[in-house]
């Protein structure tokens, strides 16, 4: 039997911002059918998305000002979950209501944690400034995966397979051939992996949307918060361009690459991308062309991993990876996920 790999008592991003209004909008996370919307003052809610009479999908029901109405035989709730009217009787019952969910709105995402509500410290949601700086000019979007998290989150650690996977994309030969380096923050339970490759071939994805012609500097910093967020820093300039002393970078393009990592079921994935620079901030143009640039790799990743769950899926009992040094920051994260897992303990430190 599957023992479970869900860790709970943490922030998960639910949706985007922008992608709940007024509207009911259905997500399952962790396992947990929810239903999101704004309420009246925009500030957003979660509930969970099974009317307590006969389980209708709240989903698939209406609102009236600041409640929600059953579709089926009407039990209405308010933005806390209790119900507030039945019909036929005005006796409500005592247990007549739906769980709700702590929600945060932050860094243009919608933050929801799944756990025990006492234990919701926003101050341990982890950032992702530049999605809302309007230094930096975003583009983002979601894919739905049909493979287990973990997958995920071992592909986002492992950025050798650029080479192969995703070749004439963001893939060249010098990604798999640079050696990375693996920091692990056991307190705070954060995995630095990075790989700075000093000169190198400049992918399609940099080169059209930098305009660097020739050979770059191209640095590949990742931060893991386990289980969730995932960061990548990365920086290009042209060969031989390197920070000032004092840490300023005026010559380098930035681009910061963010993933959410939000289990939906056991076996598949809503994987969340936003890809946010600091150059071309108006040109429409660099956006439609990172926006579908970065959209393709993460479909040919999404095409693998969901191959990879199927191999899973019919595999015996038993069956041995072989892991090498380029596994270092996924099996770091493994070791990390499993043990949050296993105690539901918080790793991280309020910031
Ligand atoms: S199922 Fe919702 S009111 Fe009956
Ligand atoms: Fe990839």
């Amino acid at each position: 039997m599957l023992t479970s790999t869900f860790v709970r008592d943490q922030w998960y991003v639910a949706a985007y911002a922008d992608e709940i209004g007024p509207d009911l909008f259905a997500r399952t996370i962790l396992g947990e059918p929810l239903v999101l919307f704004r309420a009246e003052d925009g500030s957003p809610v979660a509930l969970a998305d099974r009317c307590v009479h006969r389980r209708f999908p709240l989903s698939q029901s209406r609102r009236e000002g600041d409640t929600v109405v059953c579709g089926y035989h009407g039990f209405t709730y308010d933005t806390t979950g209790s119900c507030v009217f039945v019909p036929g009787q005005k006796r409500i019952p005592r247990t007549a209501r739906v769980a709700s969910y702590p929600v945060i709105e932050r860094d243009s995402f919608i933050w929801v944690w799944i756990g025990d509500h006492e234990r919701a410290d926003e101050n341990l949601i982890p950032r992702a400034p530049w999605l809302a700086d309007a230094a930096y000019t975003t583009v983002h979007g979601m894919e739905p995966l049909a493979a287990r998290y973990g997958l995920l989150v071992d592909n986002l650690l492992d950025l050798s397979h650029e080479t192969y996977l995703h070749g004439g994309h963001i893939g060249t030969p010098e990604v798999a051939e640079t050696p990375i380096t693996t920091e692990v923050d056991d307190e705070k339970g954060i995995i630095y992996v990075s790989r700075h490759m000093a000169d190198a071939a400049c992918p399609p994805f940099y080169a059209e949307s930098t305009g660097i012609k020739g050979r770059i500097t191209r640095w590949q910093d990742i931060e893991y918060h386990p289980p969730c967020l995932y960061l990548l820093h990365s920086r290009i300039a042209p060969a031989g361009v390197l920070p000032n002393a004092d840490g300023t970078d005026p010559d380098a393009f930035h681009v910061e690459v963010v993933y959410a990592i939000t289990p939906e079921t056991e076996h598949s994935t809503h994987d969340f991308w936003a890809v946010a620079r600091d150059f071309a901030p108006d040109d429409d143009t660099v956006s439609d062309f990172l926006r579908d640039g970065n959209r393709t790799v993460v479909l040919q990743d999404v095409a693998a991993l969901n191959v990879l769950e199927q191999v899973i899926a019919g595999e015996a009992e038993g069956y041995q990876e072989l892991s090498i040094n380029i596994d270092t920051g996924g099996l770091a994260a493994r070791r990390i996920l499993a043990r949050m897992a296993a105690d539901g303990e918080r790793v991280r430190e309020p910031a």
